[in-house]
């Protein structure tokens, strides 16, 4: 029989460490990057729409397996989708819920380690002083693993083993004492920075301190619809997966987190809570800070140019520059909201991460949660190392577009077909809404069977066969030619076989071709991940039926 006997300390504690998982790093570096980079206002309808037709639906979904599957002591999602259909292969779908949180984990948690050694740079104040290249150049030195300027060798090493051992030893105090306990902390503390910085960003006035616009200008940008592209499918692709990145959907977190709720508990209403408050950071909070304060000091042009590339850059190398001009001190303390607020945001959401494989070694090998827990700190280091070492040839990038992105969508989409057509709406509906402390409005029975499963397949399908620059009027006039950002041709690496052919410069073409090879090797290591998780799976299994469990 399992060992796992945890649950959580109280309903608050819950609510907290949910929202923590879904609150991270995205509501505040990959939300208003979406927004800018689809439009600005073009973006905003779309999603919210996701949110109430594909992470809410999905948010019952997960909270009610997870429930479902804790009643059978299945802690992690191999078993908790296994125990929903009678198909042994579910069991192997629900491979992607613990080989998402792993590999997420190896690049998220090097993310959260830059935000912790910029919080320390920011009390050191390194920034002080310093012009906008020097700081742009202190970022591209960090992480090439250049010299650091507080004479660390491999400062980015140490700062993600220190991050790693943070996570792993949270971890090792259990449900309540360890994780519930850091989210009654964090949340409230990244609260309380986001409200400080969200308060600078609505204030900003043209003219004062060198800034060139009012927070208006940046405010109107992100919230004023704009209605013009509302029918291009890559925004609606980009919302639907802001969405489930935002909301911790499609990775096996919440199932792991609800598994921990007593079989009598509310699940309908805990859900809407996190998810909610999860949009207000991200709306609210997210929507306040990186774009207005870089919109008032650089203008729309430049900030829509600079997001082009990605937001690391506007939140590590232009932020902290932008604090200064607020005055030296006041410079210093808002580097320490801003990136105190991101790791924390980061830890909470990393330690959710954290725990599918811990309930897996609980609940299949009987292990103790500190060896479990401190196994997960040892695979992350090794998983996350190359991203560490190997970031300038796009390792970290490959890691976030199969487990951060891609797998999100297949995952929702399986565990959704699973959850309304072979576990059947009827015993589902019955699930979501026992115990509820809210009334589930009944027109979601008919959004989860047939909206969601729709919009899921119709996401995957686009994110496979994405037509060049977006242009979906052309594809569907018999011109479809594949972008290089859809999943075929990422498969081929065309993007990066077209920047070959095109180099003329032979150290150029050298570098692409390491990055090339980098990125097979990247692929290679995360399908070997996947593959002997499933055989865990099936190791675990087998044990199952040899001690009559099954
Ligand atoms: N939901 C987490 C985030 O937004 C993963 O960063």
């Amino acid at each position: 029989m399992s060992a796992n006997k945890e649950s959580w300390g109280s309903r608050v504690g819950l609510i907290l460490a949910m929202a923590g998982n879904a609150v991270g790093l995205g509501n505040f570096l990959r939300f208003p990057v979406q927004a800018v980079q689809n439009g600005g206002g073009a973006f905003i309808i779309p999603y919210l729409v996701c949110f109430l037709v594909m992470g809410i639906p999905l948010l019952w979904i997960e909270w009610s397996m997870g429930r479902f599957g804790g009643k059978f002591g299945h802690h992690s999602t191999p078993f908790i989708v296994d125990s929903m259909g009678k198909n042994r292969f579910w069991k192997y779908i629900g491979v992607f819920g613990l080989w998402t949180n792993i590999a997420v984990a190896a690049y998220y948690c090097y993310l959260e380690s830059w935000t912790l050694s910029y919080v320390f740079h920011s009390i050191l104040g390194t920034f002080s002083g310093l012009d906008q290249e020097a700081i742009s150049d202190f970022f591209a030195t960090y992480v090439s693993l250049g010299k650091s300027t507080l004479g660390i060798p491999y400062e980015p090493i140490v700062f993600y083993v220190i991050c790693l051992l943070l996570n792993t030893w949270i971890l090792s105090q259990g449900l309540a004492s360890g994780v519930e306990r850091v989210a009654k902390i964090g949340m409230p503390m990244l609260l309380l920075f986001g409200a400080f910085l969200a308060f600078k960003g609505f204030t900003i006035t043209a003219g004062e301190n060198g800034a060139i616009n009012d927070s208006s200008v940046g405010l109107n940008f992100l919230w004023t619809p704009n209605f013009d592209q509302l029918w291009s499918p890559s925004v609606w692709l980009a919302a639907a997966g802001q969405i489930f990145f935002t909301l911790s959907v499609g990775m096996g977190t919440v199932q792991c987190y609800a598994s921990y709720v007593r079989p009598k508990d509310d699940v309908a209403l805990n859900a809407m809570s996190a998810g909610w408050m999860n949009e207000f950071v991200e709306v609210v909070l997210g929507g306040a800070i990186l774009i207005p304060i870089s919109i008032g000091y650089l203008g729309i042009d430049r900030v829509t140019e600079m997001v082009q590339s990605g937001g690391l850059g506007l939140a590590f190398r232009t932020l902290p520059y932008l604090f200064y001009q607020w005055g030296d001190a006041l410079g210093a303390f808002s580097g320490v909201m801003w990136f105190g607020l991101l790791f924390f945001a980061g830890i909470t959401s990393s330690l959710a991460m954290g725990t599918p494989w811990i309930g897996f070694l609980q609940d299949e090998f009987n292990w103790n949660r500190k060896s479990a827990a401190w196994s997960f700190g040892l695979i992350v280091l090794i998983l996350g190392m190359p991203t560490v070492l190997f970031f300038r040839y796009g390792v970290f990038d490959e890691y976030d577009y199969w487990a951060g992105t891609v797998s999100l969508v297949v995952f929702a989409l399986l565990e959704t077909i699973l959850f309304a057509w072979v576990f059947g709406m009827k015993k589902g509906w019955r699930e979501i809404t026992s115990g509820a402390d809210i009334k589930v409005p009944g027109v979601y029975r008919f959004i989860i069977k047939f909206i969601t499963p729709v919009l899921l397949l119709w996401v995957f399908l686009g994110s496979v066969f994405t037509p060049k620059g977006g242009d979906w009027g052309a594809a569907f006039r018999g011109n479809w030619e594949l972008d290089n950002g859809s999943i075929i041709n990422k498969l081929k690496n065309s993007g990066l076989k077209e920047q070959i052919a095109a180099a003329t410069d032979p150290t150029v073409i050298e570098e692409l071709q390491n990055q090339m090879f980098f990125v097979n090797a990247s692929r290679i290591l995360l399908l070997t991940v996947w593959l002997t998780l499933a055989l865990l799976v099936y190791v675990a299994y087998k044990k199952r039926v040899r001690e009559g469990r099954i």
